[in-house]
């Protein structure tokens, strides 16, 4: 069975956009790959988290994997601080990583374009510890949204050189991309990608969001003054990311979706994403609800580091040694 692996970086409430582009297709996969996932709680504090904040995210994104529907019978689910290879490996890495690699990687680019203040060396090295991440557990595929992808091709070239350095040692992985719904756009601004940092809370919908505000949102979704129902994403793109988001959940491909509707007004069109989008948040939610109270997370969590264990730290041993770190004999 090929190995699939991805992990999500919990800043701040999960999102749909993390739902369609990711979770979601882990769950689809959980029965036809060796699935890992993690919860990439080091990727977090490349900016300051507040504690208690960071804490209460980490944990409803345990327990959101599992409402979406990751069984831990079948997947590995993990905290990845408690696979301490993780950050061993992320540092032997970033010695195998040129400082031109990292200045071409577009998330840390734009945001040294916007002139941010306070970046840390973390944010700058953390496609280092990223390629660890997958590296260790010789991935076959990574399942990620579009945003994704340089830092998994980065990966690939970085296992790449290593095995040339020092022999055969890394499975080079392959990203992969969804066809629906690898980006979805945010519901007030659809030229940005929706995001958990969404400053007006408008165009971002939470996994966790009260359904009446959700609904809310989708209803106030910007769009267009075309006024037809047709998929043209580039004069259209606000209404072509509400019939994707539409399809994505319905499983209905958005060609049918757009015949349903067609000759009719938007609001017909939004009052039917805001059915589909409540309807899974809503089967989402109560899940969670029961989860949480199961308390059942701490067990699975350690049952989970244990088997990602048994696989990451024999793949640092024989790098250490490939690299001429140990002196064992
Ligand atoms: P992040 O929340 O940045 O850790 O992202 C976790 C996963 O969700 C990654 O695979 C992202 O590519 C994916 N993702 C995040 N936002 C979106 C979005 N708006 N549309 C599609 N996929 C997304
Ligand atoms: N960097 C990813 C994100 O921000 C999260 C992540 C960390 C990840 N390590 C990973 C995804 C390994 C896939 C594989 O979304």
């Amino acid at each position: 069975m090929k190995r699939m692996l991805s992990g999500i970086k919990p800043t701040g409430q999960l999102t749909l956009g993390n739902y369609i582009g990711a979770l979601r297709n882990f769950v689809n996969y959980q029965d036809d790959y060796e699935m890992i996932v993690f919860i990439a709680n080091l990727h977090c504090i490349t900016e300051y988290q507040d504690p208690e904040d960071l804490k209460k995210n980490l944990t409803d994104a345990v327990a959101l994997y599992l409402a979406c529907g990751l069984d831990p019978n079948k997947a590995t689910i993990f905290l990845q601080t408690d696979v301490h290879s993780h950050a061993e490996l992320g540092y032997i890495m970033a010695c195998n990583t040129y400082l031109g690699e990292l200045n071409r990687m577009t998330q840390f680019k734009d945001k040294s374009a916007k002139g941010e203040k306070n970046m840390t060396a973390g944010l700058y090295t953390y496609p280092c510890l990223m390629a660890a991440d997958i590296l260790l557990y010789d991935a076959n595929y990574v399942p990620v949204g579009e945003d994704q992808k340089q830092h998994v091709e980065l990966t690939r070239d970085i296992a790449q050189r290593f095995n040339n350095k020092y022999g055969e040692t890394f499975v080079v992985p392959e990203p992969l991309i969804a066809k629906v719904g690898a980006r979805i756009m945010s519901l007030s601004d659809p030229s940005k990608k929706m995001s958990k940092s969404d400053e007006t809370n408008k165009g971002c919908i939470y996994l966790l969001d009260d359904l009446k505000a959700a609904r809310k949102k989708v209803m106030s979704a910007v769009t267009d003054s075309i006024g037809i129902i047709q998929l043209d994403k580039e004069n259209q793109p606000g209404l072509y990311n509400l019939i994707e988001i539409a399809s994505a959940l319905s499983n209905r491909s958005m060609e049918d979706i757009v015949k349903e509707f067609e000759g009719q007004g938007y609001g017909k069109l939004k009052g039917y994403v805001a059915d589909v989008v409540c309807a899974e948040l809503e089967k989402i939610q109560t899940r969670y609800h029961e989860i949480i109270e199961s308390r059942q997370l701490e067990t699975i969590l350690k049952e989970g580091a244990a088997k990602a264990a048994a696989i990451a730290d024999p793949k640092l041993e024989e790098v250490k040694k490939k690299v001429g770190l140990e002196i064992k004999y």
